[in-house]
C-alpha cells in the first residue's frame, strides 16, 4: 500500500503539462494546452490539459485523468507502476505504508518483477530452439520462425526453470507466478513441457505467460495466475503486436485465442487481439475504441462462441460512442479462425471481417431466436427484451435504428416501441450524456462543479438535506468523505487531481463519469474564483427553497383534504414559519 499522502506528494511535484507534452507534444490553447488525442485516432484537437488543476481530458474520446492516470492509459501500466515510474522520475523514494511494512526478502519489486520475467522468457526462448519436439509442433501448426520470433515464443522444458541460470530459490519467481509452493513447501515450476506465449504489456514488458500443451491433453492451456504485473480483465492479448496494423486498418478484429492471434499474423492479419480465456469487458472495449473506430468480434462458430460474442455485445453497448462501430462474424461452425484463415487465406478472412454482421442486426436476430415472433405475446417479448439493452446503449443513434427495426418486426409504432421501453427520457435529454434531468440533478451538478473547483466546499454541504436516489447525491458524498478523510489525517485539503486519486484508491468507478462531465465542464468555464462563494450559497439557498416548496405544498394539501383542523399542532406551526420564511425570502428577492 502506497500512503495517500505520499500520491498527493507526487501529484504535487510532477507537472503534467510537462509529463504529457514530452510523449504527446502540446500547444498552448487559452488558459489550457491542446494536441491531437494519443487515444483515440483525430485530426483536430481535442485533447486538453489544465495546468491549473493538473488534469487531462479528451473532449472526443472521454479519456480522463490525472499524471498517473496518463501513465496508467498510455504506457498500459498498473497504478503501482505508474507511481513508481513518476516518483523515479521526480526523484522521490516511494515508501511503504506504516505498519504494513514488508520484510525485506518478500514483496520483490515492480521492477525486478519484470526483470525476472524478462530473464524467464529469454530462457523459454532458447529452450524452444533446443526441443526439436516443441519445434515441430509449431511447425505443424504452420508458423515460421519469423512468427514465433515476433511473438516471443518459448518452450518450458519438462524441467522448468530448474536449470535455467534464475535462482530457483529467489522469491520473485513465485511473486511472478513462475512457481508455486506446494503444501509440503517445496516449489515447483507452473509451466512444464508446455509451448510458450509471453503476455506483453504496450511498453514491450512480460507480465504474463500462457502455455500450451504440445499435443492433445488437460488443460489444454495454462495462463500465469494474478500478480502485481498481470490484471487478467485489462489486457489483451498481441496488443503491442498488433499497434501498427490497428492504425492501418482503423480495425481491431477480438479474437478468443492466443493461436488465432498468431495464426492470423502469420498469414497477414496483423490487427486482431485476444482476451485471456475471460469475456470481452467494457474496459477491453475501451481500451481498443481509444486506437480505432471499429471492433470486429471474430469467435468461434459454436455454440460457446456464441455466447461468447453476446456478452461482448452486452459488454460493448455502454461503451460505444457514436461514430465508432462494432460488427460480429460468425465462422463456420467447426472453425476458429485459426483453422480458418489456415483454409481458406488472408483474402477470405479479410472478407468476412468487411462484411461482419452489425451489432443492430445480431442484437435483433437473437433476441429473435428467443421469441415467437408470429404471436403477438412473442412481439410483445421482443420489444421486453429489448428494454434494458436499449437502455445500456450510449449511442443515441444506434438507439433510434434499433427502435425502428423493433417497430416494423413487432408492430408497434415507434412512439409504443419508445413508450413501452421507457425510452422518452432518454430521447428528451439527448443529445446531452445524463439520461434525465431534474433539476435537483441540475442543482447537485452545479455543487458537483464547485466543489471540484474548490474541494473545501465539501466540508459545508449539507448532506442529510441533499435528496436521496440520486447518482449525483452518492457522488457528492463520496466527494465529501473523501475531503473529510484528508482534512482529518495531515494530508489537508486536496486539489482536484489528488482528489481523483483518492477516489481511485477508495473504489467505485460508477461516480467516474459523474465526475468527468464534472471536470470537464470546468475545463472549459472554470467559475471566476471570487465568485465561487455566492454561486455555492446561492445554490444551496435555490435548493432548500425548493425543498420548502415541496414541504409547503405537502401540508397545504393535507390541510385541504382534511380541514385545518386535520394538521397536528406541530405542522401547524410549521406551516407558518415556512410560509413566512419564503414571505421573507421573495421580499429580499424584490429587493435586491
Ligand atoms: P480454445 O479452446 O478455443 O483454444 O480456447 P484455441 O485457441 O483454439 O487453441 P488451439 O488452437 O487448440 O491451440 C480459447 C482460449 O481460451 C483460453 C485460452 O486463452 C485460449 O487461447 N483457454 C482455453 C484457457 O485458458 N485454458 C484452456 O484450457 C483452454
Ligand atoms: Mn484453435
Amino acid at each position: 500500500m502506497i500512503p495517500e499522502s505520499f500520491i498527493q506528494d507526487l501529484l504535487h511535484r510532477v507537472d503534467i503539462v510537462d509529463l504529457i507534452d514530452a510523449h504527446v507534444p502540446l500547444k498552448k490553447a487559452g488558459a489550457n494546452y491542446a494536441a491531437c488525442c494519443p487515444f483515440h485516432n483525430e485530426k483536430s484537437p481535442s485533447f486538453t490539459v489544465s495546468p491549473t488543476k493538473q488534469f487531462y481530458h479528451c473532449f472526443g474520446c472521454g479519456a480522463h485523468g490525472t499524471a498517473i492516470g496518463f501513465m496508467m492509459e498510455y504506457a498500459g501500466m498498473g497504478f503501482i507502476d505508474a507511481v513508481k515510474d513518476l516518483a523515479g522520475r521526480a526523484g522521490l523514494q516511494v515508501p511503504e505504508e506504516e505498519g504494513r511494512r514488508r520484510a525485506p526478502q518478500e514483496g520483490p519489486r515492480i521492477a525486478d518483477l519484470v526483470e525476472t520475467m524478462a530473464q524467464a522468457a529469454q530462457y523459454y526462448r532458447e529452450q524452444l530452439k533446443a526441443s526439436p519436439k516443441a519445434i515441430d509442433y509449431l511447425k505443424q501448426r504452420g508458423l515460421t520462425g519469423e512468427i514465433a520470433a515476433r511473438f516471443g515464443m518459448g518452450y518450458a522444458p519438462p524441467n522448468g526453470l530448474r536449470e535455467s541460470p534464475l535462482d530457483y530459490n529467489d522469491p520473485r519467481l513465485t511473486a511472478a507466478g513462475l512457481l508455486k509452493v506446494g503444501d509440503d513447501g517445496r516449489r515447483y515450476d507452473y509451466f512444464r513441457d508446455r509451448v510458450m506465449i509471453p503476455i506483453i504489456n504496450p511498453k514491450g514488458e512480460v507480465i504474463a505467460f500462457g502455455g500450451r500443451i504440445i499435443g492433445p491433453g488437460e488443460p489444454k492451456y495454462l495462463n500465469s495466475p494474478e500478480t502485481p504485473l498481470f490484471e487478467k480483465g485489462r489486457e489483451l492479448f498481441g496488443l503491442p503486436q498488433a499497434r501498427a496494423a490497428l492504425r492501418e486498418t482503423d480495425t481491431a478484429i477480438v479474437v478468443e485465442g492466443y493461436m488465432d492471434v498468431i495464426a492470423l499474423a502469420q498469414h497477414g492479419v496483423g490487427n486482431a487481439v485476444a482476451t485471456l480465456g475471460t469475456a470481452t469487458t467494457a474496459t477491453h472495449v475501451q481500451k481498443l475504441l481509444r486506437q480505432v473506430d471499429r471492433i470486429v468480434f471474430c469467435f468461434d462458430g459454436d455454440n460457446a462462441g456464441r455466447k461468447a460474442a453476446w456478452r461482448a455485445l452486452e459488454n460493448s453497448l455502454e461503451a460505444l460512442p457514436e461514430q465508432k462501430t462494432i460488427g460480429f462474424v460468425f465462422l463456420p461452425e467447426t472453425h476458429d479462425p485459426d483453422s480458418y484463415v489456415r483454409e481458406f487465406g488472408k483474402e477470405a478472412f479479410n472478407r468476412t471481417v468487411a462484411q461482419a454482421t452489425p451489432l443492430s442486426d445480431f442484437l435483433l436476430r437473437e433476441l429473435g431466436r428467443q421469441c415467437d415472433l408470429t404471436s403477438a405475446e412473442g412481439k410483445a417479448k421482443l420489444v421486453a427484451d429489448a428494454k434494458p439493452l436499449l437502455h445500456k446503449l450510449q449511442s443515441a443513434l444506434l438507439r433510434l435504428q434499433i427502435v425502428k427495426r423493433l417497430a416494423e418486426i413487432s408492430g408497434f409504432s415507434q412512439a409504443e416501441v419508445e413508450r413501452l421501453c421507457d425510452l422518452r427520457a432518454i430521447a428528451r435529454a439527448a443529445p446531452a450524456r445524463a439520461p434525465r434531468q431534474s433539476p435537483a440533478a441540475t442543482f447537485m451538478k452545479k455543487l458537483i462543479r464547485l466543489v471540484l473547483q474548490n474541494p473545501e466546499l465539501a466540508l459545508r454541504l449539507p448532506l442529510e438535506a441533499l435528496p436521496p436516489d440520486h447518482a449525483e447525491t452518492r457522488t457528492l458524498r463520496r466527494l465529501a468523505d473523501a475531503v473529510r478523510d484528508a482534512a482529518e489525517g495531515d494530508d489537508g485539503i486536496p486539489a482536484y487531481a489528488a482528489l481523483l486519486e483518492r477516489l481511485r484508491l477508495a473504489g467505485g468507478e460508477e461516480d467516474d463519469a459523474q465526475l468527468r462531465a464534472a471536470a470537464s465542464d470546468l475545463m472549459h468555464e472554470p467559475f471566476a474564483e471570487d465568485e465561487i462563494e455566492a454561486e455555492f450559497a446561492g445554490t444551496l439557498a435555490k435548493f432548500a427553497r425548493d425543498a420548502q416548496t415541496d414541504e409547503i405544498e405537502v401540508l397545504k394539501a393535507k390541510a385541504r383534504a382534511l380541514g385545518v383542523a386535520g394538521l397536528s399542532a406541530d405542522e401547524k406551526a410549521r406551516y407558518v414559519a415556512l410560509l413566512s420564511t419564503r414571505g421573507r425570502a421573495a421580499g429580499q428577492g424584490q429587493e435586491s
